[in-house]
């Protein structure tokens, strides 16, 4: 087993952001001691925090470092203590320019139901019993990046913000798609809105010349209120998903919900080339759980398993923490936000604590017997 020498830049951000990627970061460090790995962690400000002590969401020193780093983990930003600010201004603002700058275009959001958790699913479990597909979001262009003008005007204002995407960006995003699919079950649904958007006309012209180099991808095209609506009515026929930045950060939400709680979902967001990913859980800073330890760090806790395999080819590591995940979640362990009736509920630092233990008695049990990891 060889050693790996990692830089990982931690970016807490705001409400539960700080929580929760403590409790991460405590994972890889067990993880970096267990296997003779080395990961540096460099904490950074960020989002609101970085607005209040420095004026502005993303610092340059920040910037410069995450541009240095192998990886990037990232808590959650904003909250309503900077909602009055303007767009331009607000800590949202900072995770775009982060994004843009670090030419972050793809963004995976895994959707897997883990089994103990099936009971939280708003869903019967025979429609998301084994459900586990991936959703490939655009992130890097769309009306996200387009102009956004609010134009006030005594009674008749007006704003207008504007979709954006070119051929080259759509084609590329789509390229990684394919490529995860075939990696996978080899099918791929692209959701578009091609019967009403232009984007979304040009969306559907590029990913359909792109499938041409995927013969082994089987690919479907879907309108977005009909995806929204399959995605609920049968989640399971799903391998990958391919879509734009809106309509991904719209449909992985209602996914997410389908797996059991947006606190459990964990993203990838990446460009081409060796420049560092950077890895999220997908929920907000959710500003009424923060400082509580209430919320459930496992959304955190998955982002860090995802750099482990993505990043560091470390899936061995990755697949030890989310075993022991699995058997902390048996055991009937839950945070609050993702307990069932009679679950054993526990702090979200507890929580972790019970994870951690777990990985430590399977590591004192390989030792002890001899099984290779
Ligand atoms: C997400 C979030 C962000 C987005 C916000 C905070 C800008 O909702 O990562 O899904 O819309 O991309
Ligand atoms: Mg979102």
């Amino acid at each position: 087993m060889g050693s790996t020498h990692k830089t990982i830049a931690v970016l807490p951000g705001d409400g539960i952001g700080p929580e929760v990627t403590r409790a991460a970061v405590h994972l890889l460090q067990d993880c970096a001691a267990a296997h003779g790995h080395t990961f540096e962690f460099r904490e950074l400000p960020f989002g609101g925090s970085a607005i209040d002590a420095f004026g502005t969401p993303l610092p340059a020193p920040t910037l410069a470092e995450c541009r240095k780093v192998d990886a990037i983990l990232l808590g959650a930003i904003g909250g309503p203590k900077w909602d009055a600010l303007s767009l331009a201004n607000r800590p949202e603002s900072g995770l775009l320019a982060l994004r843009k700058e670090l030419g972050l275009y793809i963004n995976l959001r895994p959707i897997r139901l883990r089994h103990a958790l099936q009971g939280i699913s708003p869903l019967r479990p025979d429609r998301v019993a084994g459900c586990d597909f991936e959703i490939v979001r655009e992130l890097a262009g769309d009306i996200y990046f387009g102009a956004h003008e609010l134009h006030r005007d005594n009674g008749r204002s007006r704003a207008r913000d504007v979709a954006d995407y070119s051929s080259a960006e759509i084609e590329r995003v789509a390229r990684y798609a394919f490529e995860r699919a075939a990696s996978r079950q080899g099918r791929l649904t692209s959701v578009d809105k091609a019967n009403v958007l232009a984007t979304s006309a040009l969306w559907r012209e590029i990913v359909t010349g792109v499938a041409r180099e995927y013969p082994a991808v089987t690919l479907e095209h879907l309108y977005v209120d009909n995806a929204a609506m399959q995605i609920v009515l049968r989640p399971k026929q799903f391998d990958v998903i391919l879509t734009s930045n809106l309509f991904g950060d719209i449909l992985s939400d209602e996914a997410a919900a389908l797996a059991g709680s947006i606190g459990l979902i964990p993203s990838m967001s990446r460009g081409s080339g060796n420049g560092p990913a950077l890895y999220e859980p997908i929920h907000g800073s959710a500003p009424t759980l923060a400082g509580k330890d209430v919320a459930s760090p496992l959304g955190a806790i998955y982002s860090a398993t995802l750099m482990l395999r993505e990043s560091f080819g470390l899936s061995v590591e990755a697949q030890w923490i989310e075993s022991a995940i699995d058997r902390v979640l048996d055991h009937g362990y839950r945070t609050m936000d993702i307990a069932e009736p009679g679950s054993r509920i526990l702090r979200g630092s507890e929580f972790a604590d019970q994870i951690r233990g777990e990985i430590h008695d399977a590591l004192v049990h390989t030792e002890r017997y001899g099984w290779g990891v």
